[in-house]
């Protein structure tokens, strides 16, 4: 949680409280308390007395205390807002919440219609306005999340401000869709009226979704829906149309194939397609989130900087992932640079490389750099194989021909003994790349391919073909 994001959690929950928001005062307290000034700091750049600051203070801490239902000062604030804020992401899933003695969310029926003009950045509080109908349900609970900034201000814009139909965050497992879109709906949530997360790790049919969705949106958890799939398809679209609404589907390379290119279904749910085009090409009121390893067709076919389909290829946090080894508790967490740069700062392989270094050499993280063979262990070992073993036949001969290489290598040299034709190499290319399995550099006007170190040692260690 960062600071501004405290400033809008307790304003938000100030306001449903009291129908008032806070003071600039008050926000000046809370600000300066956050980056742990004394009374009399604030009260100089606040241009007032200390006295009046101690005093504003100490009923603000109250008035706190009285909202979240713990008590609440100075020192603890930091924390009781951040617990109640878990609370409110991780208990959701109910149609109300109450946190303290503050009922977070309206439970009340359908949302009403918003105008189209409504402006994104509009007043969050306002007492006119619903408050936003979550069910969060089905996702995992949320972390804490170094870095990240640009990316969560690029969503943003996209979906504030640009209102984007379809955007879709893409990467390898473990480098952060989850976290991401999770701090993602804490930031822009106030601009939706509904919020709903679901996983499709379990490759659901498009009816059963589009079924599980209606019910929430509507309101209605036994509705009776027709078994056509158009007809639910026009309902939700009509829904969407009318009313603002968030949509996350967590886990979408479950329903697309192994063994072909990027991009395909599978073909049970083929049909996702047609939802993904109708959310992406027409014209409506919401935005669906699709986190993935690989684009589903629709989105690379239709994505650009002004259509209302964007894409962000996520990549590793760099150095800011020296504070997951610090949080990990390893010995001189800033010399781990070559450890980050190695794991290509993937937080879920440094997460578990850390556990080993923690485990085989108390934390010392040169130690575990004197061996110069990349560890791959177990663990980090069954969260490639699936990514992996899904590659077409085609790109399996690619990336085990990438693999053999020491440095990263030319299309040219590629084709020299790579056994492909020309199209075969771009096409395998260009799938392995919208899976982010290779890297790719331009070098004097020459674009070079490699395969980053971790999933190369893979592939060298279990022979593909
Ligand atoms: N920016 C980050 N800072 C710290 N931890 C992170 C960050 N991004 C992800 N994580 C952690 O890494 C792990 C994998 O992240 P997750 O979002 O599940 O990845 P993905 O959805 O891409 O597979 C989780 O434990 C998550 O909390
Ligand atoms: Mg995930």
């Amino acid at each position: 949680m960062n600071v501004q994001e405290v400033l809008r959690f307790a304003d938000d929950m100030v306001f449903a409280k009291t129908g008032e928001h806070l003071e600039d005062l008050q926000k000046a307290i809370l600000l300066g308390v956050w980056k742990g000034q004394k009374y009399s700091k604030i009260a100089e750049e606040s241009h007032c007395t200390e006295g009046h600051v101690r005093n504003v203070a100490s009923e603000l801490w109250q008035l706190l205390s009285d909202v979240l239902g713990e008590n609440v000062n100075k020192l603890n604030f930091r924390s009781a807002l951040e617990r109640s804020q878990f609370a409110y992401f991780s208990n959701y899933g109910k149609n109300s919440l109450q946190i303290g003695n503050v009922n977070v969310c309206d439970n009340s029926l359908q949302a009403p219609e918003i105008p189209k003009t409504r402006s994104p950045s509009a007043p969050t509080s306002d007492i006119s306005k619903p408050q936003t109908r979550l069910d969060l349900a089905d996702a995992p609970h949320i972390s804490s999340l170094c870095d990240r900034t640009s990316e969560l201000a690029t969503l943003e814009k996209s979906i504030v401000q640009d209102k984007c139909n379809l955007a879709a965050i893409l990467g390898i497992s473990g480098i952060g869709k989850t976290a991401l879109s999770l701090h993602l709906i804490q930031k822009v949530q106030h601009n939706f009226e509904c919020v709903i997360w679901r996983s499709l790790r379990h490759s659901p049919p498009l009816e059963t979704t589009l079924k599980n969705l209606l019910e929430f949106l509507l309101n209605k958890p036994q509705i009776e829906l027709s078994s056509s799939i158009p007809d639910r398809l026009s309902l939700l679209m009509e829904y969407l149309r009318n009313n603002r609404c968030l949509i996350i589907f967590d886990d979408v390379q479950s329903i697309l194939s192994s063994g072909q290119l990027a991009g395909n279904y599978r073909p049970e749910c083929e049909n996702y397609s047609i939802l993904f085009r109708q959310i992406g090409e027409t014209t409506h009121n919401s935005c669906l989130i699709l986190n993935s390893w690989e684009p589903p067709r629709e989105i690379t076919a239709l994505k650009g900087e002004n259509s209302p389909v964007r894409t962000l290829q996520l990549k590793g946090i760099g150095t800011a992932a020296t504070e997951i080894l610090r949080q990990k508790s390893l010995l001189n967490p800033e010399k781990g640079d070559n450890l980050i740069n190695t794991y290509r700062g993937n937080p879920l392989w440094l997460k578990i490389v850390a556990n080993t270094i923690q485990e085989i050499f108390r934390g010392r993280v040169a130690d575990f750099l004197k061996y110069d063979r990349l560890f791959l262990g177990e663990e980090l070992a069954a969260i490639l194989y699936p990514q992996i073993n899904r590659l077409s036949e085609l790109e399996k001969k690619l990336i085990c021909r990438l693999s053999r290489e020491a440095n990263s290598v030319s299309i040219e040299q590629l084709l020299q003994n790579a056994d492909l034709s020309p199209s075969e190499l771009f096409n395998g290319l260009q799938s392995l790349g919208r899976r982010s399995l290779v890297e790719i550099e331009e070098q004097e006007n020459e674009t070079l391919f490699s395969v980053c170190p971790v999933v190369r040692q893979y592939v060298l260690s279990n022979p593909l073909c």
